[in-house]
């Protein structure tokens, strides 16, 4: 099944206004890149408005890192999907390992986020839901155990309807920010069975959602790994901070 590429910048709690501009330099410089595969910017909330101005085409969107479950009220820092999408939002990161293993973000909170995505009435935003093991669970051999769990407690109660508007990304821990990338047959193997529980799950959309993969995923190693069964994209950290080796994973993707 072929899906159209999907490749998602997470910027975590970096950039600024003038990368802004350098990435939206880039961006058009290669438009016709974007003509192939979806790409979607995750700033830090604050830039949001910057992007705004500056996101053209119809497959460059915006999306957040994180979302609060509440719809407003007094949840100091939080950001509610209705200010999100009024900035332009509409893909939303769930379940980041890092608002895990920081933010102490549990299986049930994580739910009630999903849930609170999907059920949001405003404007439809399509969920990328962060699921992957540490290093010590791998070791432990627990990798498919921990993907399985993660799975199945983020999307209890998900509708096929719904699913639509899911996207899985598959980050093993011990890959973020450590150069450590998975190689592409590793990784084949855990989207192969993410593939597997999804369609399943989902008899109609289960091989029609996309998964990605995130975790030192760079210019030089996008290739091989996109060119994976199950692997529909990728989600960039590091990368994603500099605007050509950003579009060298783009191109790479479509
Ligand atoms: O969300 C993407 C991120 O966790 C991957 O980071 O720097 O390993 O590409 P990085």
């Amino acid at each position: 099944m072929q899906r159209q590429p999907l490749v998602i910048a997470n910027w975590k709690m970096n950039g600024s206004r003038s990368l802004v501009e350098k990435m939206t330099v880039e961006l058009r410089e290669h438009d016709e890149v974007l003509d192939r595969i979806s790409v979607v910017i995750c700033p830090p909330a604050v830039l949001l408005p910057a992007w705004q101005d500056a996101v053209f085409y119809d497959h460059v969107h915006l999306g957040a890192q994180d979302i609060s479950e509440h719809a407003s009220g007094a949840h100091t820092g939080e950001h509610s999907l209705s200010l999100l999408t009024e900035a332009g939002v509409d893909y939303v990161l769930i379940g980041h390992s890092e608002r895990r293993q920081y933010y102490g973000e549990d299986e049930e909170r994580i739910r009630a986020k999903v849930q609170a995505a999907l059920s949001f009435n405003e404007k439809p935003v399509t969920v990328v839901l962060c699921v992957g093991e540490t290093a010590s669970q791998r070791q432990q051999e627990q990798t498919y155990a921990v993907v399985e769990q993660q799975l199945q407690s983020a999307l209890d109660g998900v509708s096929e309807q719904q699913s639509k508007q899911i996207v899985i990304a598959y980050e093993p821990v011990w890959a973020i920010g450590t150069g450590q990338t998975a190689s592409p047959e590793l990784a084949q193997q855990v989207h192969g069975f993410i593939r597997q529980w999804l369609t399943k799950k989902f008899r109609v959309s289960g091989s029609r959602m996309h998964i990605l993969y995130g975790g030192s995923l760079k210019a030089d190693n996008a290739e091989a790994l996109f060119a994976e069964a199950d692997i529909d994209g990728g989600l960039i950290g590091g990368a994603s901070l500099d605007p050509e080796e950003f579009l060298a994973i783009c191109s790479a993707a479509q």
